[in-house]
């Protein structure tokens, strides 16, 4: 009974010792909110943001959102790493970033919820002229145009991971006929789905929407260039709500002046914010977000950290790690 109460108390006392850190490029208030949510949501936790002189030893675990390159090194102690976003790209391209530590990406039900909303209405948009109305308006041009079923739009959905599943499913359940392309061939009920390069070619050669949900890896940067729209449906529509760095800028605007593609709407680019300067700001076909179409919900992803990190002290695996050969 003695000895189990001292080793308790040796345990708890190294654990009390031990800092979670969470290192982002968060405003201070933005800073603050996740502070206070993730507190709530472990309150077993010491957590910091600042490792302080002489404390670097005793962090072993860090939240991350695009961190400051280097925040991880020099952590000798660091066990583990949660990021706060799905995309993991551009950590990995940190070569700070230390290379043995299970990394976990942000998988929450409420972000594929809002990617699946974003895929929605990009695709209803287009579907039935919504982008061309808002521009009507503008010109006072009171124009109705032919109006088509959702059943002959036929929508690719590229990448499927958990939210291109999640906005595949959304799109078929409105009546789209959608077919979901992934690296690897991952079976999703009612929904047609395919793998490999020849595969791709023929998927977007057919469809009229297209919507980019894939990881950025190097087998994925760049995938929209001037061959892939030449290779698309005269007139289809590109959404990219994945990452700026699938699609070669320069080839969009091309396709797009020339007709290729029809319209895009985009929610990531290259550079971000977009400069101001960019001709997609101003391009009569082209729909801009300010990479808002799936945000971290913090109250929700609070409590997916503290599951993780809970595993984690727990001695058990975290969810969603990443496969840094993979790339996602
Ligand atoms: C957003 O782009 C994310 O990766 O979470």
């Amino acid at each position: 009974m003695v000895i189990l109460s001292y080793i308790v108390e040796v345990q708890s006392a190294t654990l009390a010792r031990m800092l979670t850190v969470l290192a982002t490029d968060f405003s201070e208030e933005e800073q603050a909110r996740w502070l206070a949510l993730l507190r709530d949501a472990m309150p077993g936790e010491t957590l910091v943001t600042e490792v302080g002189a002489g404390r670097a030893t005793d962090v072993d675990i860090a939240i991350v959102a695009n961190p400051p390159s280097g925040a991880l090194a020099g952590l000798p102690q660091l066990r583990f790493v949660q990021s706060l976003w799905a995309g993991v790209d551009r950590l990995l391209a940190d070569p700070t970033l230390p290379a043995a530590v299970p990394l976990a990406r942000m998988v929450d039900p409420a972000m594929n919820e809002a990617m699946a909303q974003t895929a929605l209405w990009a695709v209803l948009s287009l579907h039935r002229g919504f982008f061309d109305y808002a521009e009507q308006q503008r010109a006072a041009n009171w124009q109705p145009h032919a109006q088509r079923r959702a059943d002959e739009v036929a929508v690719a959905v590229l990448g499927l991971g958990q939210m291109g599943r999640t906005a595949a499913s959304r799109l078929a359940a409105n009546g789209y006929p959608v077919t979901g392309w992934g690296t690897r061939d991952t079976p999703v009920a009612s929904l047609r789905t395919c793998a490999g390069d020849a595969a791709l070619a023929s998927v977007l050669a057919e469809a009229e929407v297209v919507v980019n949900l894939l990881p950025l890896t190097p087998a994925t940067r760049g995938l929209f260039d001037a061959r892939r729209f030449a290779g698309m449906r005269r007139g289809a529509a590109l959404v990219n709500l994945a990452r700026g760095a699938h699609v070669v800028e320069a080839d969009l605007l091309a396709a797009l002046d020339s007709g290729q593609i029809g319209r895009a709407v985009l929610d990531v680019f290259e550079s971000e914010p977009l400069p101001a300067s960019h001709p997609f700001w101003r391009h009569p076909r082209v729909t801009v977000l300010p990479h808002a179409a799936a945000l971290t919900d913090p109250r929700s992803a609070a409590r997916v950290v503290a599951a993780n990190v809970r595993a984690v002290r727990a001695g058990a695996a975290p969810q969603h790690l990443v496969d840094r050969t993979r790339g996602y």
